[in-house]
């Protein structure tokens, strides 16, 4: 009986199912290509790689031979050529050469765009309204029925797929119009993300190349102080890599103390930067570093403080260099005055001194002034004395330069001052590098600054302690060459902070009988060496003088 009814069935209804079966297994073409796209929503959104796929699933699933995929640039007018395919080698080199300006270029793709519509032209070379541009444009794609259709994504055009069946001749129908509208949907929403992932990707890509550039040590770390990276420079000054790093709370990195650490916190809290301040930093391989560090606060989106970026900048040489400028600028002050006065005072001391030892001869063996007059006689040897010290820190040294074994000259300055120490149970070590430390030098003059710093050593133990010279022989670290390192450690009293900064100044001493230059001609005479000497002290723990001095040894 369904038979009878078959054949009953009239050939134009017959017809009529078979269209409507073709266009529904058409839109269920459409439909899995859509969403075959859609998937790349989730995966990893490469620009390239989704203007491809939506080329071959509009080629393959829609049945167009050609496709052509422009965006809108960036400035907003210009419509780039991204992708095609079909297309003669010249055609697609032209397309994707010579981008379209919207509001000067007029043809049917700046025009579909400024609508924001499909437009289909069934025969473009004889369509009458066809620009000047069209023209150009069906010359060299050799196009007849094309259709260009917008991507817009929210109401947004971003840019325009243009499609047509160079090779087949097949009719673009209403239907195909509408599914590659459908299609362009779904595509304009995963090009775009894959645009925005490029755009961010990039940003990301130049940031991430900014901080591995810096020249300061960069560190960010979070709210509690655990350290969530370091880049390459802050490693490089710190002496600690990244992975370490990241174990470690920036507090315990730089010992801060619970003050220092809450003020950083707090001002962190309240959205505050931290202006630079200067801290010291003990390196693992026992370098000690003048750093300045800056905060910046870390917000996240909503405006929440996640932590900090902290700069670190090393600031060891420059503060080395200071010092020594300030030091050197201080001497030629001294020196001025200095020359100035000592003249002044020569004349008469002298009168004075021929004088009192007039007298002195005059005075009879037995009289008692005879021994007053002496004491003046030695007082005014010892002003005498310190006015040639003075004047020698105005000028500079005529150094008696001759080759020194420094290791000798350091054996013979503890001989000096070894019977001393014993009486108050201190003990002078020695510890020599293996080799040989020769250069050219003043040997008087470099025993007077070596003996100026053991004294100084010994006066700071009050009773029983220790007092280690040690030599190295070093490449320099700023400058080229060898240098000398002579230390001379002691378990002494130490220096407060707030006078180290004095005790190279000419008269600074803390104690009774001291005249304060010994520090001062000290330095000028490693000055004059082109040396450097630099101290480190803590109070009760001891104090470490350093004398840097270069290696000469070719020179007459
Ligand atoms: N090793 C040290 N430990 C502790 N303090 C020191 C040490 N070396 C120097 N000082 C401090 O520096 C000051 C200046 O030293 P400097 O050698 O210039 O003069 P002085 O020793 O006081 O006198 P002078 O050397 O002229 O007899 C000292 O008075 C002392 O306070
Ligand atoms: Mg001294």
């Amino acid at each position: 009986m369904g038979n009878d009814r078959m054949k009953a069935a009239p050939d134009s209804l017959l017809v009529t199912n078979e269209k409507l079966k073709t266009k529904l297994e058409v839109k269920n073409n459409l439909l899995n290509h859509v969403y075959e796209i859609s998937s790349m929503l989730t995966s990893v959104p490469d620009l390239e790689k989704v203007l491809r796929e939506i080329v071959d699933r509009i080629m393959t699933g829609l049945n167009f031979d050609r496709v052509i995929i422009h965006l809108i640039n960036n400035d907003g007018v210009r419509l780039e050529c991204v992708r095609t395919k079909g297309f003669t080698q010249i055609g697609a080199e032209r397309a994707l050469s010579k981008p379209l300006v919207i509001g000067k270029h007029y043809c049917y793709e700046t025009s579909a765009i400024l609508r924001g519509e499909p437009i289909f032209i069934k025969d473009t070379v004889n369509n009458p309204e066809a620009t000047e541009v069209d023209r150009i444009i069906n010359n060299y794609q050799e196009r007849k029925s094309v259709l260009y259709v917008p991507l817009k994504l929210k109401g947004k055009v971003i840019g325009l797929i243009g499609v047509d069946r160079y090779r087949t001749r097949m009719e673009i129908t209403q239907d195909d119009i509408e599914s590659l509208a459908i299609f362009a949907n779904q595509a304009a929403i995963i090009i775009e993300n894959a645009r925005l992932y490029d755009a961010l990707s990039n940003e990301k890509m130049l940031s991430e190349n900014i901080i591995r550039c810096s020249v300061n040590g960069i560190m960010v770390s979070d709210l509690d102080g655990q350290i969530r990276n370091l880049n390459p420079r802050g490693e490089e000054i710190l002496g600690i890599n990244n992975e370490e790093a990241k174990l470690r709370l920036i507090q315990d990195v730089f010992l801060f103390n619970d003050k220092e650490r809450l003020r950083i916190y707090k001002a962190l809290k309240r959205k505050e930067d931290i202006s630079p301040f200067e801290i010291t930093y003990q390196r693992k391989d026992n370098r000690r570093l003048t750093l300045g560090i800056t905060a910046f606060t870390l917000t996240g989106e909503n405006g929440d403080v996640h932590g900090a970026v902290s700069l670190i900048t090393d600031l060891t040489e420059k503060k080395r260099m200071d010092d020594y400028l300030l030091r050197t600028e201080k001497l030629a002050a001294l020196g001025w005055i200095a020359s100035g006065i000592a003249h002044e005072i020569r004349n008469p001391l002298a009168g004075i001194y021929t004088t009192v030892q007039n007298m002195e001869n005059e005075c009879d063996t037995d009289n008692s002034h005879r021994g007053e007059l002496k004491n003046i006689l030695t007082e005014i040897d010892r002003i005498e004395g310190l006015i040639r010290e003075v004047l020698n820190l105005a000028r500079p040294l005529p150094l008696q330069i001759e080759e020194v074994d420094v290791h000798k000259l350091l054996t013979n300055t503890v001989s000096l001052v070894r019977k001393e120490a014993t009486k108050k149970d201190i003990v002078i070590k020695t510890q020599f590098s293996k080799e040989t430390m020769p250069t050219r030098a003043d040997p008087n003059r470099l025993r007077q600054v070596f003996l100026n710093l053991l004294i100084n050593a010994v006066d700071s133990i009050t009773t029983k302690g220790k007092v280690m010279i040690s030599t190295e022989m070093m490449e320099g670290q700023t400058k080229p060459g060898r240098w000398l390192l002579i230390r001379f450690k002691d378990n002494g009293i130490g220096i407060p902070a707030e006078v180290i900064n004095k005790i190279f100044d000419p008269f600074f001493t803390t104690k009774s009988v001291g005249t304060g230059l010994g520090l001062t001609v000290s330095d000028k005479i490693i000055q004059d060496h082109h040396g450097i000497i630099e101290v480190e002290s803590k109070v009760q723990k001891g104090t470490t003088f350093c004398v840097r001095l270069p290696v000469f040894l070719d020179e007459a």
